[in-house]
């Protein structure tokens, strides 16, 4: 298969599968089973490293992905706010830093769940095949970052303009054929994992119970004897 050929599965074609995947899979699974739009928590299961890895792993992804949505968003601001090398410097390393963050945290999510046996038996195969994907995103994106620097620059002005062209239903590919093939995996894994979504626990992140930030506290009791 010739490169133009592969270019052309890879950034249009795959893309708009793993979109419309996604959009239509996720409506559906809703209407369907709005029960199951959950990330069934385990913690009530193990607490201990619960903490050290779910959260930092939240406070790392959340970060992460928010840089990417503005970057995707408002692309000349984030080159305004570049052009003083300063602040491009501190905008690459916070968001190395969050990059770090969340690989810290992943790591421990699957060393828990692996070497807890209540915790590896509510895991499905499924949750195995996500893990060994987030694993993988967020290892090639720190790697783009310590190899291929200044994404925060390139993002906007390459990056930005292709995904674009992808939602105006207008594709260009020209953005990312010449791209390394560290970045071009760190894309493809991304719609894979778009595509992949409405399938897997990742559709917690569109039910976020926002009446938690100013409902009453909780308290639970346990009652019973101790051991
Ligand atoms: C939008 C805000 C988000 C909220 C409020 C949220 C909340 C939660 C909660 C409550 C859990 C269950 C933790 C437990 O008690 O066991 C969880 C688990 C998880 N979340 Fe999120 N999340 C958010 C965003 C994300 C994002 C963007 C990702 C992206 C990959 C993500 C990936 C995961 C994964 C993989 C787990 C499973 C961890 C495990 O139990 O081993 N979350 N999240």
């Amino acid at each position: 298969m010739s490169q133009h050929f592969l270019d052309q599965f890879l950034f249009v074609a795959l893309p708009y599968v793993c979109l419309f995947t996604f959009f239509l899979m996720t409506v559906y699974r809703y209407r369907m089973q709005s029960f199951s739009y959950s990330s069934l928590s385990s913690q009530f299961l193990e607490n201990k490293h619960h903490f050290w890895a779910v959260v930092p792993f939240h406070y790392g992804i959340l970060v992460v992905t928010a840089g990417h949505m503005i970057a995707f968003l408002i692309p000349r601001t984030i080159l305004a706010w570049n052009s003083h090398p300063l602040r491009l410097y501190v905008l690459e390393v916070s968001a190395l830093a969050f990059g770090l963050l969340t690989l810290v945290g992943l790591i421990g999510v699957v060393v828990r769940r692996f070497s807890n046996t209540k915790i590896k038996n509510v895991t499905t195969p499924t949750d195995w095949i996500l893990f060994v994907m987030l694993l993988l995103q967020t290892i090639s994106g720190i790697s783009v970052a310590l190899f291929h620097p200044w994404g925060s620059a390139w993002f906007a002005s390459n990056l930005s303009p292709y995904l674009w062209s992808i939602f105006k239903l207008n594709p260009d590919v020209s953005y990312v054929a010449a791209m390394p093939h560290l970045v071009k995996f760190h894309i493809v894994l991304a719609f894979l994992t778009i595509g992949f979504f409405p399938f897997t626990r990742l559709v917690h992140v569109l039910v976020i119970p926002n009446p938690y930030l100013w409902r009453k506290p909780q308290v639970v009791r346990w009652y019973g004897r101790r051991g």
